[in-house]
């Protein structure tokens, strides 16, 4: 039976592992580089943000901020044990953090210890009181409300407003990589801490060329990590004004009204709560009736349409293909105007790769300037899977050289040959205990290495070193320079080691 560890990771989180992160790193560097050639740069944004800012973000009605996001009270800082005071102590400790700035004022916080107190008589010493004080006081929530992000357009906003970089040249074309959090039910494809490869543009105007821009970014990388069998789409959801996304909302409520008694629960209950989310529904039995739905392009305002018009020509323009899909609309607040997604085969029903779109009040909402804005996030879990299930898996990683040695005097010069030739470039494996030849040369192979050095006290005082290639078993001798002009050899003439 498998030794099953009492320690396991975290449901829904898992460990990346050798090979697989060999691959995990060829899509990241791939990220870098061709956004690079686009003129983007890296952020870092930290992985905990204030709830505050998310929720604002987001949308607090959305399911990732009202059922998904991991969030705690952080611990007030400095804050004394009330254990080891007296309730009237502890409160005057809060009032002075509370003045102080290092908590928020609140002064119903107070109100109620105080209340309390009184209330229960919990200024006795016995052992009944000191229990209920700590219960009410532990039932505080002093500390700051943070989250783990659930995704990172809310944090490059507030970086951006942060460091104020509406003074720099505009747009600013940032680009993260990193884990993020989403309390969902795991399954293929979805995960609770996953990864995202995201941009965002900032400032500088909303021209359709941009939205082109980085939607073609978006379908330069994939070609080049090389992930087929992708579909791009794309739609418009107005902005909110009067004549605009409202106006349609209302008739699609008024359809989806008439319509009500074939919907389910959930569609049911989003015609009050968020009726664009219908349109999501992947039920079997709700499909004839969405079909009939007015759509959002047939009621978008002039410049809304206008908008959307250019963006496609635009696209046409760059040789990008694209479906128009009138359905997709997105699960966070954010969204005006353009969204779009692309779905990659292989993936069962969490088929999306990215997710995007364009954000222009959200700078504004977070307290910044009036800002455009828009960007999108790759799911890096899922592009790695689409990419393994297409057959672009990682080789695990070999060597380059194993050297066998044998000897005290071969010892010594096995390692200064290791550190010459990882000072090469050349993956190197020195096997930290000698071994015989015939062992050696097994292990060199079970690590996948392509050649072993064979280092004897003769072959070193010699002078004269063998280099075995293990896939066919031939041998030759080389001096110790010649042996890396050989191995160097190898590998500009374009042979990978
Ligand atoms: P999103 O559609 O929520 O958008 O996520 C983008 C992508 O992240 C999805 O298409 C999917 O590939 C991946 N993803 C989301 N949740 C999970 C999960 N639980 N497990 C695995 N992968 C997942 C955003 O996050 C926006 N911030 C994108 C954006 C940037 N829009 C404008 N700028």
């Amino acid at each position: 039976m498998a030794n099953k560890s009492k320690f396991q990771a975290i449901r829904g989180t898992r460990d990346l592992l050798p090979p697989e992160t060999a691959l995990w790193n060829h899509v990241e560097e791939t990220a870098h580089a061709v956004f690079d050639t686009f003129g983007f740069s890296e952020i870092r944004p930290p992985i905990f943000e204030p709830t505050e800012l998310l929720a604002r973000a987001v949308g607090g009605e959305t399911d990732i901020v009202s059922k998904e996001m991991y969030t705690f009270e952080d611990r007030a800082g400095g804050l004394p044990d009330p254990g080891e005071m007296s309730p009237d102590g502890f409160l005057n400790e809060i009032r002075r953090a509370m003045n102080s700035g290092q908590l928020a004022n609140d002064a119903a916080v107070i109100a109620q210890l105080e209340f309390q107190l009184e209330n229960y008589n919990l200024r006795s010493d016995s052992e009944r009181a000191r229990l209920i004080w700590m219960y009410f006081v532990r039932g505080l929530r002093l500390g700051d409300s943070i989250s783990l992000r659930p995704e990172a357009t809310a944090s490059v906003c507030r970086a951006y407003i942060e460091h104020n970089m509406q003074q720099l040249p505009q747009p600013v074309k940032l680009y993260y990589m990193g884990p993020m959090f989403r309390r969902e039910r795991p399954q293929k494809g979805r995960y609770r801490q996953f990864y995202q490869i995201g941009a965002e543009v900032l400032g500088g105007g909303d021209a359709p060329a941009i939205d082109a821009e980085v939607i073609e970014m978006v379908m330069t990388f994939f070609d080049r990590v090389g992930l087929s069998g992708i579909e791009l789409d794309i739609n418009s959801i107005g902005h909110n004004a009067p004549d605009c996304r409202p106006a349609y909302v209302e008739k699609l409520k008024a359809a989806l009204e008439k319509a009500k008694d074939k919907l389910g629960a959930d569609s049911q209950r989003r015609i009050e709560t968020n009726p664009l989310r219908v349109l999501d529904s992947k039920l079997e039995h709700e499909q004839p009736i969405i079909a009939t739905l007015p759509r959002i392009a047939d009621h978008l305002c002039a410049e809304c349409a206008a908008h959307y018009a250019s963006v496609k020509r635009q696209l046409e323009l760059r040789g990008v293909f694209f479906k128009e899909n009138w359905r997709l609309v997105r699960g966070l607040d954010y969204y005006m105007r353009t969204t779009f997604e692309v779905t990659a085969k292989g993936l069962g029903s969490q088929n999306a790769v990215c997710g995007g779109g364009r954000y222009d009040g959200l700078v504004e909402l977070l307290g910044g300037l009036p800002t455009k804005g828009i960007g999108f996030a790759i799911g890096e879990d899922r592009l790695i899977l689409s990419l393994q299930e297409s057959g672009k898996g990682a080789a695990p990683h070999g060597r380059d050289v194993y050297i066998a040695w044998m000897g005290e005097r071969a010892y010594a010069t096995a390692v200064r040959a290791a550190k010459d030739l990882r000072n090469a470039g050349f993956s190197v494996e020195l096997p930290p205990t000698e071994s015989k030849f015939g062992k050696a040369l097994e292990r060199a192979d079970k690590l996948g290495s392509r050649y072993a050095l064979i280092l004897g006290d003769n072959e070193v005082s010699e002078g004269s070193w063998t280099l075995k290639t293990l896939a066919d078993g031939t041998q030759r001798k080389f001096t110790e320079p010649e042996l890396l002009e050989f191995l160097t050899s190898v590998k500009v003439s374009g042979e990978r080691l």
